[in-house]
């Protein structure tokens, strides 16, 4: 199979070029390489690779500054989105995008499913839904909600600042009232080639590892794991004023996944593979 992966050097991107180099021909673009925005660019790229397959890891992720920047957000994860579930319908290819819990207010007391209502409370997630929508341009589609994503080469995710810090004998503070389903990349990058090789019906599905937490419990598991003296400031979501509203509790649950045959592994054992990795 050939694929074309979109947003590459990213913090998933790399771990979709990790998993697919030794099983399909991959071709790896970067931000440098394609902006999902440039119509013009998309269509050559996809003319040139001739993929059955593109995966799009290119993102706006910068969920405050979208506030300000509601274009850029729009145009990388909507119209970017649009562009390239076009060019995927036009060559008969799958369409693989990557999308959030942040879609959903926060509000229900147990883990959302496909079936629950968006409703977005921030421009980036507003951004992020319409990309949700706009990817179903492409008949063969998948939309994969991921959250909190850990892993891969950038660490810049909320695990490994955490992560730092204890490594660093730093205090870290942490969220005791959101809870999460966090995500490996390298389990969502599993998840994306049993969904390629396995291919169940179009939609959104759930990729999160298994189970839920808050910010705080992980960061003890985080303690426990790396078996070092720390100190966790635990802190509220009320007491940290931030510019874009986010979901409080945004637990998902992975049982369309499941059903179609694609089980996650729980995020305590992701996040011990993680940290026990060379
Ligand atoms: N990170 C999370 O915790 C999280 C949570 C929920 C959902 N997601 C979703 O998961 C997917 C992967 O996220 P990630 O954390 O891997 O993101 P990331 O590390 O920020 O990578 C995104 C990549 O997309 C590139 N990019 C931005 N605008 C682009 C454009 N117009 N054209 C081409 N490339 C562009 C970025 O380049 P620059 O770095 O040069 O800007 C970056 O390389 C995204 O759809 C994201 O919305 C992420």
């Amino acid at each position: 199979m050939r694929l074309l992966v979109c947003g590459a050097s990213g913090q998933l991107g790399a771990a979709i070029v990790k998993m697919f180099t030794n099983r399909a021909d991959v071709v790896p673009m970067t931000r440098a390489a394609l902006d999902i925005a440039d119509a013009a660019a998309v269509g050559r790229a996809v003319a040139d690779a001739s993929p059955e397959a593109i995966v799009n890891c290119a993102a706006y992720n910068d969920v405050d500054g979208a506030e300000d920047d509601a274009s850029t957000a729009l145009s990388a994860n909507a119209i970017g989105v649009l562009t390239l579930a076009r060019a995927a319908r036009s060559r008969g290819a799958t369409f693989v995008h990557y999308s959030t819990d942040f879609v959903f207010d926060g509000t229900l007391d147990r883990p959302y499913t496909e079936d629950d209502e968006p409703k977005p409370q921030s421009v980036y997630a507003a951004s992020k839904l319409l990309g949700e929508w706009f990817a179903a341009d492409a008949p063969s589609h998948y939309v994969l909600r991921v959250e909190s994503l850990f892993g891969g080469p950038r660490r810049r995710s909320t695990v490994d600042r955490i992560v730092d810090a204890v490594r660093d004998g730093k205090p870290s503070r942490v969220f005791v009232d959101r809870t999460v389903s966090p995500s490996y990349v390298e389990d969502v990058a599993g998840a994306t080639a049993r969904l390629l090789a396995l291919r169940p019906a179009s939609g959104v599905y759930h990729c999160v590892n298994s189970g839920w937490t808050t910010w705080y419990e992980l960061a003890k598991r985080i303690v426990e794991i790396l078996d070092r003296p720390a100190e966790l400031v635990p802190v509220r979501v009320a007491d940290v004023p931030l510019r874009a509203r986010r979901p409080q509790y945004a637990a998902l649950s992975n049982r369309k996944l499941r059903d179609a045959g694609i089980e996650m592994p729980s995020w305590e054992e992701a996040l011990a593979r993680y940290l026990t990795s060379p």
